[in-house]
């Protein structure tokens, strides 16, 4: 995973377009793959070379490009105000581009492309002493791609648009990538050169190929070996394939770091999300957004995380739903536990089965096992809340607390209407509807209907006429 860095080296990002095939009202480089923007994870990647700058074209919804990349100090920003075309974004950076040797161009929308490849690319154009160099890629179905014409001598002649190519120029299966490293000096010359008569009426930057060979410079192309890496998004079927195959990455990528993962194909795990070594990932799991998941853990099957933190050695059980939480380690949660944000459990906590909690601490060690509601509560260690005890914690208005100490045993049915507190060691009797405050120690019963015993009272019978 190791590449060189390239402080002679401007990358120009194009991100201008609308992305007309998305049929979106984002802009096509903020859609996500694995929760991510796709545009993140070029800038993640361009910025690991280390150029002296990045250049970052936006045109269409500009404003919420800039708000979500924000203002790293490396990177310029350029507006193409109308999108004349690839050739036309390039040329926009003339004023931003700083005194390097070469310009890597690479496109908003290819995710999947990784740094050793566009090292890779630099490295062969500088050792070509090349002026122009494309990176191409052999495609089965190359549908949509720039075709990569080559002349007798198997030398890159012209790079020909679907919808400009002829059929039998559609037949070629070696592709434009749309990357491309170019000699700042020769660049904006070869830029000015080009027209717009084509099929779609753009300044194509594939174009400067043949102008760069008229002009007598040097056109290379570097074939890439991981062909999957340069797949374009321009609609959501390829944002769909995209995804498959990151999907495919990162799952890899946390097997060979330790982590099981039973029947991977069917496991969601989105890319800003860590794990322990020797946690077992079970079928049907979404891990999403920032979850973190520790050492030794068992998640599954089909749970899903969201933006959740685990500690070590935590099983959350099927079918469990656990969003904004922390859950600290030893603890178990479900199957079909809910833990929703603002959840805080400490270690050796139980959570059971259709149990749900909201912004409450539960404490060291205690249980809540079976049918609950717990929300807007502080809950001390040790307790143990009977099956179907609620938190009482709304009047239709507003949310009031519930405070609980230490050691408390909370019979089941219990409500508490809360704003209520009980003391350490309280016990509470089945059933009660608690609405004063529950000193500590002693039985805390709520008043009971008298139960009555009829002897000799038989069941109705069938009629059986
Ligand atoms: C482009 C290439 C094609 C290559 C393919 C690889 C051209 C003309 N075509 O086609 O050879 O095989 O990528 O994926 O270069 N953009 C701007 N301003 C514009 C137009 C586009 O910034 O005026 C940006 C887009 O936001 C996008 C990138 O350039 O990130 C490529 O544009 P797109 O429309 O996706 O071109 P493709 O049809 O995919
Ligand atoms: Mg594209």
């Amino acid at each position: 995973m190791s590449h060189n860095h390239y402080p002679d080296l401007q990358v120009c990002v194009l991100a201008a377009g609308k992305g007309k095939r998305m049929r979106s009202n984002l802009p096509k480089v903020l859609h996500k793959v694995l929760g991510r923007a796709m545009i993140d994870y070029v800038l993640h990647t361009v910025e690991s070379l280390r150029p002296k700058g990045i250049a970052v074209v936006t045109g269409h919804a500009s404003e919420m490009v800039r708000e979500h990349v924000g203002q790293p100090a490396n990177l310029d920003w350029v507006i193409q105000d109308q999108q004349l075309g690839t050739g036309h974004a390039v040329k926009q950076c003339e004023t931003v581009i700083r005194a390097v040797r070469d310009v890597l161009i690479v496109c908003g929308d290819t995710p999947l492309l990784s740094a050793e490849t566009l090292a890779h690319l630099v490295d062969e154009h500088r050792n070509c002493k090349a002026d122009v160099t494309v990176l191409t890629a052999l495609q089965a179905s190359p549908f949509g791609y720039g075709r990569i014409v080559r002349d007798d001598d198997q030398r890159v002649s012209a790079i020909v648009e679907e919808k400009d190519a002829t059929d039998a120029q559609r037949q070629i299966t070696e592709v434009s990538s749309g990357i491309y490293c170019v000699r700042n000096e020769v660049l904006f010359d070869l830029l000015r050169a080009i027209g717009n008569r084509n099929a779609q009426n753009e300044y194509y930057l594939p174009d400067i190929v043949p102008l760069a060979l008229a002009a007598g410079q040097r056109v290379d192309a570097v074939l890439m070996e991981q062909s999957d890496e340069m797949t374009g998004v321009n609609d959501r079927v390829d944002l769909a394939r995209v995804e498959d195959m990151m999907q495919k990455r990162i799952i890899r990528d946390w097997q060979l770091r330790g982590v099981t993962i039973e029947k991977p194909e069917t496991v969601r795990i989105e890319a800003g999300v860590s794990i322990g070594i020797d946690t077992v990932i079970q079928a049907g799991c979404y891990l999403i957004g920032s979850t973190h998941i520790g050492d030794e853990c068992r998640v599954g099957p089909n749970a899903v995380l969201v933006d959740a933190w685990l500690d070590d050695r935590v099983n959350v059980f099927a079918f469990s739903h656990i969003q904004g939480a922390s859950v600290g380690s030893n603890t178990s949660v479900g199957p079909y536990g809910r833990l929703r944000p603002g959840a805080q459990l400490d270690e050796h906590v139980h959570i059971g089965n259709f149990v749900e909690i909201k912004k409450s601490v539960i404490g060291r060690g205690s249980k809540v096992n079976h049918l609950s509601y717990i929300g807007d509560a502080t809950m001390g260690s040790d307790c143990n809340i009977g099956a179907g005890t609620i938190t009482c914690n709304y009047d239709g208005a507003n949310k009031f607390r519930t405070e609980i100490g230490d050691n408390v045993f909370v019979g089941s049915d219990t409500q508490l209407v809360a704003p209520v507190s009980v003391g350490d060691g309280a016990t509470i009797g089945a059933g009660g509807t608690i609405t004063r405050d529950v000193p500590a120690g002693g039985l805390t019963l709520s008043e009971r209907t008298e139960q009555r015993y009829i002897a000799g009272w038989k069941r109705p019978e069938k009629d059986i006429r």
